[in-house]
């Protein structure tokens, strides 16, 4: 009995002093370690993103860590992850606003199934120069859109470029709206995108871009939309046989940041972020147009895909078949938008 009680008194004091010591080291590791204090002053911003590295996206991307690390003297390092390595198109939005990542760019698109002006941007030939992009980018629209997001824990930080969106199938030429007619097509979200098909008598899945090349490959669906850079990088254009440049409306990005991560920056981190945004916006604006050219240069050398370049007067077919999904905006467009859409086809009239 006496041996018993010595071995539970050792156990016992070996345990409280184990605790003692074990929550001791804990504490004076947190309090008493300076290079600590080191490690709290870095910022990391983690950004996410679904393109590949070699689009205006990913170039971009590129561009913005590196000035921002530059103007802030290494204090806020961007790290990048591309290619949906992490997030994709359906979790992405989510992993912002909770803080699992501090920053995401996606497809303006993306933003509509949550808020619903943010179709504006898809309305088929709505801007038919990159001039008008910009000028609905970088002016009342963009500014309504971007306050818009007020409501929620996101930041719009900007607009990035990428391209007029073409169509791909592996069915047969897509000249005339006729062609469409019961071809399948995955899609982005978004009730405007949808009636866009609808118009021409086609189908559509809304399907995440990371899962496109698969769908394409099993032919789940016959054909897609996008810029030359993701049918290029995404390998799309191995998978169909025909490429109509249409350039029926544009894709491009909303640069958002978590808002409470935004809110704890301080005044001088925030002054180079808003900074390196300005000027990647304005590079990517500029090498977007020659991004697309070059790779579409790539595909007509490297693959056997047909492309068809539409003529104007195919063009004007084309505009008159989508006038329907204009009709159908008004029930979820605010008018104050779809007033300025026209205001800017109108200025740019002589392009159409
Ligand atoms: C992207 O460019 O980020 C993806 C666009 C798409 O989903 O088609």
């Amino acid at each position: 009995m006496k041996t018993f009680i010595t071995i539970t008194a050792f156990i016992l004091v070996g345990v409280l002093t184990a605790l003692f010591f074990g929550f001791n080291q804990t504490a004076n590791s947190i309090d008493y370690d300076d290079e600590q204090e080191g490690i709290s002053e870095q910022v990391i911003i983690r950004f996410s993103h679904v393109a590949a590295e070699n689009t205006p996206k990913g170039l971009a991307a590129r561009y913005f860590a590196e000035s921002v690390q530059m103007k802030t003297n290494d204090e806020v390092t961007v790290e990048i992850y591309s290619n949906g390595e992490i997030y994709q198109d359906q979790n992405e939005w989510e992993a912002l606003t909770s803080g699992k990542v501090e920053m995401i760019a996606p497809a303006t698109a993306k933003l509509s199934p949550l808020f619903p002006d943010w179709q504006v941007l898809d309305l088929p030939y709505a801007f038919q120069t990159e001039q008008a992009v910009q000028e609905a980018y970088e002016g009342k629209i963009g500014e309504e859109l971007l306050n818009d997001l007020k409501r929620s824990n996101a930041k719009g930080l900007g607009f990035w470029y990428n391209g007029f969106k073409q169509f791909t199938n592996d069915q047969h030429p897509i000249i005339q709206p006729v062609d469409m007619d019961q071809l399948h097509f995955r899609t982005m979200p978004g009730p405007t995108i949808a009636a866009q098909f609808d118009a021409v008598n086609a189908s559509t899945s809304e399907l995440s871009f990371n899962k496109t090349y698969r769908n394409l490959e099993v032919d789940f669906i016959d054909g897609q939309e996008n810029t030359v850079s993701n049918i290029y990088s995404k390998k799309f254009y191995k998978e169909q046989s025909f490429m109509t440049i249409s350039n029926h409306a544009y894709l491009g990005y909303a640069i958002l940041m978590n808002k409470s991560f935004w809110n704890k920056l301080s005044k001088s981190h925030q002054e180079a972020i808003v900074s390196s945004m300005e000027e990647t916006t304005d590079w990517v604006r500029r090498h977007s147009i020659e991004i697309n050219d070059s790779q579409i240069r790539e595909l007509k050398r490297t693959s056997d895909i047909q492309i068809d370049v539409l003529t104007n007067a195919q063009r004007k077919k084309w505009k008159e078949a989508f006038l329907p999904v204009y009709i159908q905006a008004e029930k979820s467009i605010s008018p104050s938008l779809l007033r300025e859409v026209k205001r800017i086809q109108n200025h740019y009239s002589s392009h159409n």
